[in-house]
């Protein structure tokens, strides 16, 4: 069955750069003179990580991490593993985790405890997006972009089974099922 994606825009091109350059520039106070390693999660997070290193006025060292967590195709589970993990040495550096969306939280609580083993200075969390509402789980999220309420977001990254990264703002999608022989209007 063919399905017709209905897109509503819920942050713009424009808002979203304005407000990465607002956190670049709060990481490049916080960081002054600390060793700082910005650690990306694979894939949601590429193009946020992208523009906001380019606003961090800084020396610092960038990686990435792949997660996996088992669970339905909207919703994660607690069951989270590292498909890819860090390569730099984090050894008494400063590790700043930029992640797409914290829902659950169940994956930043997973992989901000792996980190931590690594003998890091510090572990701190920027997402672009805070599910606030929708916490499982108690974590603190140093940098929040936008906090938004509910909805599935797609774009700037995020994706509905591996579609809509690519699209330069975020937009809440409601999947619709195309009943057979249905043939969309074009109005
Ligand atoms: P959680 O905090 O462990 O529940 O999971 C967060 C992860 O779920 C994020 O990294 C996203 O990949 C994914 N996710 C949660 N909400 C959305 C959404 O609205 N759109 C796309 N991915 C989402
Ligand atoms: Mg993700």
């Amino acid at each position: 069955m063919k399905t017709v994606d209905e897109l509503s825009p819920v942050i713009t091109e424009e808002n979203i750069n304005r407000r990465v350059a607002e956190i670049g520039s709060a990481i490049t106070r916080e960081y002054q003179d600390k060793d700082l390693v910005i650690i990306g999660i694979l894939k949601g997070a590429f193009i946020f990580m992208a523009d906001l290193v380019r606003k961090i006025d800084l020396p610092i060292e960038v990686d990435f991490v792949r997660l996996q967590s088992y669970g339905s195709g909207m919703e994660s589970s607690g069951q989270v593993t590292i498909t890819k993990d860090v390569e730099l040495s984090l050894k008494d550096k400063h590790v700043l985790i930029v992640e797409d969306i914290v829902d659950t939280g169940y994956t930043l609580k997973y992989l901000k405890e792996v980190l931590s083993l690594h003998e890091t200075a510090s572990v701190k969390i920027c997402c672009l997006i805070d599910k606030k509402e929708r916490r499982k789980v108690d974590i603190e999220v140093e940098y929040v972009g936008f906090e938004i309420e509910k909805g599935f977001l797609v774009g700037y990254g995020l994706d509905y089974d591996e579609q809509y990264r690519q699209l330069p703002g975020i937009f809440h999608l409601t999947p619709r099922y195309e009943a057979k022989g249905f043939v969309p209007s074009e109005r």
